[in-house]
C-alpha cells in the first residue's frame, strides 16, 4: 500500500498546491515513484496546474472529479467509478510524466460539503470513509499519495486524513499564518483517538521565506524550537524562499521539457529536489 500524504493548512495562500505539485513531480521524474495527487480543495489549483483548463471543464461537466466519490452516496443509484475519473500521466512537463496521476476537484465541493452535512447521518456507510472507499482498488496501484487539503477541517478533508499516514502543514513563518497551527494539530490529535487512525505529523515545511523580513527570520527558529512542545514533531531542514519562478510555473498551458526547464537549476528546483529527500528519507524509514 502506499504512503499517503495531507498537505493542509487553515490559511490559503502559503504554497500548499505549490509544494504538492512540485513534490509529486519530484517523487515521479526524480524517483520513478508511482504518485497519485488527490485534490481536495474546491479552487481546484492543484488540478488545473497538472491538467489543461479545458480537459478539467470537460470532465467536470461528465462528473469525473472528486465531487462524485461523495455525491455517488447522496444518491440511491451508484453509478461512479472512482476508477474512471483518475487520470493518467499529468503534468505541465513533457505533455505529462509517466507515473504521475490525478484525482481532479470540483468547484462544486463546496456546496456538496453542506449538502453531505446534512444528510450524512441517514447515510448507509460512515460518511469518513467515503474517499477511502472509493480509493480502495486504485491505492494499491501507488508508492505515493499526495493530497492537497481544503483550508478548513470539515467532513472532505477529514475524508482525507482518514486514509493519510502523515500529514505535512506548510506554512509562511509569519505570525498569520502560524496562528492555526495548534488548531490543525489538536483537531488531528481528535480524530485520531476517535478512530484509530494511524496518521503522524511529518512536519512544517517553511515556505515563501524571505531573507529580508526580520519576522521570517525570527520566527523560523521559533517554530523549530517549539516542534515538539506544540506537536507537530519537526521543521524540515529545507526552507523553501520566496521566489518569482515558483509562482510563474503553475499554469498548464505552459510546456516545459524538463525539471530543470520547469523550476531551473538553483531557485527553486534545489529547494524542491531536497524537500522531496527529505520528505521520502522520513517515510521510507
Ligand atoms: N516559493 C514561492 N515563492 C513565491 N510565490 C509562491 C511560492 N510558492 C507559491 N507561490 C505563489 O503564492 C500563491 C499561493 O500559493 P499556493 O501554492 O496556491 O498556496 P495555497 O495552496 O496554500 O493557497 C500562488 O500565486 C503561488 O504561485
Ligand atoms: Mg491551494
Amino acid at each position: 500500500m502506499p504512503t499517503v500524504i495531507s498537505l493542509i493548512n487553515l490559511k490559503g495562500g502559503v504554497g500548499k498546491t505549490t509544494l504538492t505539485v512540485a513534490m509529486a513531480e519530484f517523487m515521479a521524474a526524480e524517483h520513478g515513484l508511482r504518485v497519485l495527487v488527490v485534490d481536495l480543495d474546491p479552487q481546484t489549483n492543484a488540478t488545473v496546474s497538472l491538467i489543461h483548463e479545458q480537459e478539467w471543464r470537460r470532465r467536470n461537466m461528465r462528473g469525473q472529479t472528486v465531487l462524485n466519490v461523495f455525491l455517488d452516496h447522496l444518491s440511491k443509484y451508484r453509478i461512479f467509478s472512482p476508477q474512471e475519473a483518475i487520470i493518467r500521466k499529468v503534468s505541465n512537463i513533457q505533455g505529462g510524466i509517466e507515473g504521475l496521476d490525478l484525482l481532479p476537484s470540483s468547484i462544486d465541493l463546496i456546496e456538496v460539503h453542506d449538502e453531505f452535512l446534512r444528510a450524512s447521518a441517514a447515510l448507509p456507510v460512515n460518511p469518513l470513509h467515503i474517499l477511502g472507499g472509493a480509493l480502495r482498488e486504485s491505492l494499491p496501484d501507488y508508492d505515493i499519495v499526495l493530497i492537497d487539503c481544503p483550508p478548513d477541517l470539515g467532513l472532505i478533508c477529514q475524508n482525507g486524513l482518514m486514509i493519510s499516514n502523515y500529514y505535512i502543514i506548510p506554512t509562511i513563518p509569519d505570525i498569520l499564518s502560524t496562528y492555526g497551527i495548534p488548531q490543525i494539530v489538536n483537531r488531528i490529535e481528535r480524530l485520531k483517538s476517535e478512530t484509530g487512525i494511524p496518521i503522524q505529523p511529518l512536519g512544517l515545511v517553511i515556505s515563501k521565506f524571505r531573507e529580508q523580513s526580520n519576522t521570517h527570520k525570527a520566527q523560523t527558529p521559533l517554530l523549530r524550537l517549539n516542534a515538539h512542545r506544540d506537536g507537530y514533531q519537526r521543521v524540515l531542514e529545507t526552507v523553501i524562499p520566496e521566489g518569482t519562478r515558483a509562482a510563474a510555473v503553475m499554469d498548464s498551458t505552459l510546456n516545459f521539457t524538463s525539471l530543470h526547464d520547469k523550476y531551473g537549476y538553483d531557485n527553486p528546483y534545489r529547494h524542491y529536489q531536497s524537500l522531496t529527500e527529505e520528505v521520502l528519507s522520513y517515510v521510507r524509514k
